[in-house]
């Protein structure tokens, strides 16, 4: 089937994007509001953009027109912290989706434990196997107010990582950290099942490989 978005509705674009790019990783976002209330949220249009210096980016959409707190906050504070979601927390995650009025401290609400950044200003979910401390460098509104979303870029300015996801020579044990993806609707995945797929390195092995 062939589906052109121009003719479509928005839930039914949504459905489709969200429904063919899997999995995808989360950031789940930690800010501050300007009043100092705590505020934790998944976003799952996520993604590293380049590591050195060290920039991510995710997209918040827009809730009955509104900006979501987490905007909202990072456009207050210039800070937010991208926390790495895996099995033992991924039930606090979905819960901490629900729309709860900016006054409400979602990490009481959720049951998690703030733990203070290094560098920036917005708190750390301790119980998150990783933190990414992140200063906001761009926020480019795309498409309308109603459907549309800001791309929200960050400088990570200070990475935490549970001592014993660290391998030697910096590399990170991925297995045991076993991130949580987002698929469509209420579906996750694990990534606690893994293969290895060489690299071909000349181009001769190509033909061994299509035999
Ligand atoms: C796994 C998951 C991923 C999500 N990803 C996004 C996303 O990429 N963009 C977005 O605007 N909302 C996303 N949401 C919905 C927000 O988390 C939800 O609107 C939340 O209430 C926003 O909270 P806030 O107002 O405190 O920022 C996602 C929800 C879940 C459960």
């Amino acid at each position: 089937m062939k589906f052109d978005p121009s003719t479509m509705e928005h839930p039914d674009i949504y459905k489709v994007l969200s429904g063919v790019v899997v999995p995808r990783p989360i950031a789940w976002v930690s800010t501050f509001g300007p009043d100092g209330v705590p505020n934790v949220a998944p976003y799952s249009f996520f993604q590293p953009i380049t590591p050195s210096p060290p920039h991510i980016s995710f997209s918040a959409g827009s809730r009955d027109g509104q900006k979501k707190d987490t905007e909202r906050n990072i456009e207050e504070t210039g800070d937010f912290v991208v926390n790495i979601v895996n099995a033992d927390i991924a039930r606090r995650m979905a819960i901490s989706a629900l729309d709860f009025a900016p006054e409400q401290d979602e990490f009481e609400a959720t049951g998690l434990t703030i733990e203070p950044s290094d560098v920036v200003s917005a708190p750390r979910v301790a119980e998150a196997p990783a933190n990414l401390e992140c200063q906001v460098r761009q926020m480019i509104p795309i498409g309308d107010e109603r459907y549309g979303a800001t791309l929200i870029i960050g400088e990570v300015v200070q990475f935490h990582v549970r001592d014993d996801l660290v391998l030697e020579q910096g590399r990170i044990d991925f297995k045991t950290l076993d991130a949580v993806g987002r698929l469509a609707g209420d579906w996750y995945c694990s990534t606690s099942e893994q293969y290895e797929l060489p690299r071909a390195r000349y181009q001769r092995e190509l033909s061994d490989w299509f035999e």
